[in-house]
């Protein structure tokens, strides 16, 4: 069994995917270690999620920095300070200078709510209600320099309904990515999953397409094969 995964989790809301890492730590089946949790915004609910369940938590304010680089160097150097093996964005809502995304490559995921490559950027519910799309979804990508454009490792799928609206899909959604977020640190924490120039790599051999979130919460391969 190798040591517990050393993870960074940086988040600028409610911190409900942080809580689900969190709570997947405590019932056993995540084997990881909270090195702290990052924050532009000090009030955020993800902060005292943290603080209650006594991980380190540190929030800079982007205000009190010259700019958008003088800020994110302020707060990567806060978590290269605590020697993070894999940095997890769970709802961290700054684009982050390519300089410092550039340090860490290859050992920052992010969850986006969609089915990437569709729909960067913000908004997601209500550009896929809008586009008349009757699948939906969030992804679990590589951060890289360019927004929400790195490789993806893996993707929970919903339907949308005729009734739907951008708050109920988002609030759909929500249960899938909690689950997806924690099985894909779950393969980082159990040495499963590495970044190539070509794509992901599962137990070394190139992924041809996403995994999928299955409803049992495994992650499965295109052939429906556990992950
Ligand atoms: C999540 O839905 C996540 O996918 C989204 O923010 C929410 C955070 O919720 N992230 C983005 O939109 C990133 N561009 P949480 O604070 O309850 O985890």
């Amino acid at each position: 069994m190798p040591a517990p995964l050393r993870i960074a989790v940086l988040a600028s809301g409610r911190g409900s995917n942080l809580a689900a890492l969190l709570a997947a730590r405590e019932a056993g089946s995540l084997p990881v270690e909270f090195a702290g949790v990052f924050s532009d915004r000090a009030a955020c609910g993800a902060l005292s999620i943290a603080r209650d369940a006594g991980v380190p938590a540190l929030a800079l304010s982007p205000r009190d920095h010259f700019d958008r680089l003088a800020f994110d160097e302020a707060l990567f150097a806060a978590v290269e300070a605590v020697q993070p093996a894999l940095i997890v964005c769970a709802g961290y809502m700054r684009i982050i200078e390519a300089v410092v995304v550039e340090r860490f490559e290859g050992r920052m995921i992010n969850i986006h709510p969609s089915l990437l490559p569709a729909y960067q950027g913000l908004r997601t519910h209500e550009r896929v209600l809008r586009a008349g799309d009757r699948v939906h979804g969030a992804s679990v990508h590589f951060v890289s320099a360019e927004l929400d454009a790195g490789a993806v490792i893996a993707q929970a799928r919903i339907a949308v309904g005729d009734g739907d609206t951008p708050e109920s899909l988002a609030r759909r959604l929500l249960p899938h990515e909690h689950r997806l977020l924690a099985a894909c640190v779950g393969l980082f924490a159990r040495r499963r999953v590495a970044p190539t120039p070509f794509g992901v790599a599962l137990d070394g051999a190139l992924l041809q397409e996403p995994l999928r979130l299955a409803d049992d919460g495994t992650l499965r391969d295109a052939a429906g094969g556990r992950a």
